[in-house]
């Protein structure tokens, strides 16, 4: 039987979420270490959820909720984002308890068209709101990741907790909740690859969310997804820097698909070129990788590099699942290369440069629209 207990990680808050250990794939994203739906629990005279989980995993946060005190006795639910990994169970403790639920307007708008009506009541950005004694102060986070986030900051226990949702967290499933109690190296990569494949395209918004977070100052940072962060605070705020800031590094990305083999061989030249500049050049068989994976690695990438063979006359189902995956998550400062062989017609590279180029990506001068026929 899995362990139900709640995580206490100050005298009054509680981890009560849900552990998804087998999850391997969050809405097309692959998580081989699973996923996570962070809860916490505030105790007190009336006690306070934070967020809640997917709603199949209902039962793991109530009964996780039970190891401290009595779901029905929650009086309040702070939802920092209606996404449904999150709202999933508020309906249900909301009934069960009579709690109100805490949002921002617009996540009071989608939690009403998603759950119908219960007892809401709408947060103003920077506006405290106090109950039970216990001071919650929302800010607004929109975009990081829908336009209804906001993280919540509460100081309790001499601590300053951030519950910072979807922002800071990582697709990593652990039996061990807080930052020190992990491979550093791991979360670390998580955070990187969460960040590439779910918050990538809100850059600017998440560098703004970044900034005020960095301004409260927290000593815990307490997100919805993976560990919660205490002493690498400063560790995931440099990661955040570089990451929204899209510094680079000296790296080539080179992805590709191949029929026969004969853009495996175009790969292998269009690295050898690039290791001339490059410090390191990574290769991604795209019928054989996840693109999470490389959509990981296109965070801090100067290169781009996609090969593809001509399909009838188009490019392959891999390669155009990659291009669509690209446009979607906006990975910024890449300059790119194209090649790809072809039997009796070619096509592939043209649309492929045509698209790069339409997502406003640098065209490279040397060795662009490499070719070969078989
Ligand atoms: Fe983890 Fe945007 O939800």
């Amino acid at each position: 039987m899995q362990n139900v207990q709640a995580v206490r990680l100050t005298e009054h808050v509680y981890a009560v979420g849900a552990v998804d250990y087998d999850c391997r794939s969050f809405h097309g994203y692959a998580t081989p270490r699973g996923v996570t739906y962070n809860a916490y629990l505030i105790t007190g005279p009336e006690p306070i959820l934070i967020d809640t989980v997917k709603a199949p995993f209902t039962r793991e946060l109530l009964d996780r909720i039970a190891s401290v005190l009595p779901p029905e006795s929650i009086r309040h639910i702070i939802s920092n984002h209606a996404e449904f990994d999150h709202s999933g169970a508020i309906a249900a403790v909301a009934k069960l308890s009579g709690a109100k639920v805490y949002a921002s307007a617009a996540g009071v708008k989608a939690l009403s068209a998603m759950y119908g009506a219960l007892d809401y009541v709408t947060l103003a950005a920077g506006k405290p709101v106090t109950v039970g004694g216990v001071t919650l102060t929302p800010y607004a986070t929109p975009m990081v990741h829908w336009p209804d986030n906001i993280v919540t900051l509460c100081e309790i226990d001499g601590k300053k907790i951030l519950f910072s949702n979807d922002a800071f967290g990582q697709h990593y499933a652990s039996s061990k909740k807080c930052d020190v109690e992990n491979d550093l190296h791991d979360v670390m990569y998580e955070a990187e690859k969460y960040y590439a494949n779910i918050v990538m395209p809100y850059a600017a918004q998440a560098a703004k969310a970044l900034a005020a977070a960095e301004s409260l100052a927290p000593d815990i940072i307490a997100p919805s997804h993976g560990v919660v962060w205490t002493k690498h605070i400063p560790d995931i705020f440099a990661l955040y820097r570089k990451m929204t800031a899209a510094e680079k590094s000296n790296k080539a990305v080179v992805v590709y698909d191949s029929l026969w083999g004969h853009t495996v061989e175009l790969s292998r030249k269009v690295g050898a070129w690039l290791e001339d500049t490059c410090d390191s050049v990574l290769y991604f068989d795209l019928g054989k990788t996840e693109r999470a994976d490389v959509m990981a690695e296109l965070v801090d990438a100067k290169y781009l590099a996609v090969g593809c063979p001509t399909f009838y006359g188009t490019v392959t189902p891999e390669v155009a699942a990659f291009l669509a995956y690209l446009k979607a998550l906006k990975p910024t400062g890449l300059a790119y290369t194209v090649f790809g062989s072809y039997g009796w017609g070619g096509g592939a590279v043209k649309e492929i440069d045509a698209a790069l180029s339409a997502m406003g990506y640098a065209h490279m001068d040397n060795l662009d629209n490499l070719q070969q026929v078989y």
